[in-house]
């Protein structure tokens, strides 16, 4: 049976290009004579029914908007099949039979459960700062959010080589390092701490005193907001100005992250992704998830993308230890 008519929704935490999504996904329904409806606040808009229909002019202006103007919430009761059973029952009244669902891997578990149990079609799109969904290079905001990052850094890099100053730099990404580590790396940091890796202070605090024998003046170390450290980033600075002596300073960039207008490159991947995910509806396609592999677009299995692990890439790590001597 041909879709007639796509329900959009954002959902988890907010990132830039999720809005230029929005907009691809409307458009490119609509140019295929399908109707499209907005969700509003992820599954709980769902669950209460704030869905409304969109037209072409409904997404004009949001191109180069962070956020997301459909809203988005976090609905830990979606895990429940009753919960669920009300999402369902509010896709029919609304005559909507498919849904996208633009998120992160515990939006793409919810829109799995909505496939298995009621035979809704779905399809995920990577929305995440976190960049840490299997089956995809990329997810939709990261690269805004390590710009924003980047450039934040860039800033306390003045600051800190003014006052001779060692700075730690925490950064998002939940329990993955990919937001720090390339950061890391474009902001040509001394260290970096991240998940993936066993933290060694001890490790560090001798990278950090060897650099000042060497004749470097002030710091940075980036610290995943992941990383196991045995304390807290506060700590960890008081920690490491008592075995130094370098006057040490902490910055968490926090939300920061999530917002700004996005990048080129979050604008251009999230318009070929929203609508390829209308694209592969069409086909009569469901329960995947769309992302990109070397520039191209491809699709994998829903399960795939929340079950597995994507694997971390060692290689930016050693370099940014390498290239900081
Ligand atoms: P993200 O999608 O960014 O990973 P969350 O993990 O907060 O963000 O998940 C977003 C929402 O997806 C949750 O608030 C909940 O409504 C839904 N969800 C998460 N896990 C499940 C699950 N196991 N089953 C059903 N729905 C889920
Ligand atoms: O998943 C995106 C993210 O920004 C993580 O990097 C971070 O740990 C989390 O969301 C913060 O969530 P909240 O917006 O609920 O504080």
């Amino acid at each position: 049976m041909s879709v007639k008519s796509i329900g959009v929704l954002t959902s988890g935490g907010d990132s830039a290009g999720m809005n230029a999504c929005i907009r691809a996904v409307v458009r490119y329904a609509i140019y295929n004579n399908i109707r499209v409806f907005g969700i509003y606040r992820g599954y709980k808009g769902l669950v209460n029914g704030e869905i409304s229909e969109l037209n072409a002019s409904s997404v004009g202006g949001i191109i180069n908007r962070g956020g997301t103007i459909l809203l988005t919430a976090r609905l830990p009761e979606f895990k429940q099949y009753e919960v669920r059973e009300k999402a369902a029952e509010n896709l029919e009244k609304h005559g909507i039979d498919a849904l996208v669902v633009i998120g992160g891997d515990g939006s793409f578990r919810g829109a799995h459960q909505l496939a298995k149990d009621f035979g809704i079609k779905v399809i995920g799109v990577p929305g995440t700062i976190d960049n840490d969904i299997k089956g995809t290079d990329y997810t939709i905001g990261y690269d805004t959010a390590i710009n924003v990052a980047m450039e934040a850094i860039d800033k306390i890099r003045d600051t800190a080589t003014s006052h001779e100053r060692l700075f730690l730099i925490e950064v998002m990404g939940r329990d993955a390092g990919y937001i720090a580590n390339t950061v890391a790396l474009c902001s040509g940091a001394e260290d970096v701490l991240i998940p993936e890796i066993e933290v060694n202070i001890e490790d560090t605090i001798n990278r950090l005193i060897e650099g000042r024998k060497r004749g470097k003046t002030s710091s940075i170390i980036v610290v995943s907001e992941g990383a196991k450290l045995g304390m807290d980033v506060m700590q960890l600075a008081g920690y490491i100005q008592g075995k130094t002596g370098f006057e040490t300073r902490v910055t968490i960039l926090g939300h920061l992250q999530r917002g700004g207008s996005p990048t080129a490159l979050d604008r251009m991947y999230a318009s070929r992704l929203g609508a390829y995910a209308v694209e592969l509806l069409i086909k009569g396609e469901t329960d995947k998830m769309v992302g990109i592999i070397s520039d191209e677009l491809v699709s994998v299995p829903l399960e795939e993308a929340f079950e597995k692990k994507k694997d971390f890439d060692e290689n930016i790590y050693r370099l940014v230890r390498i290239l900081s001597i």
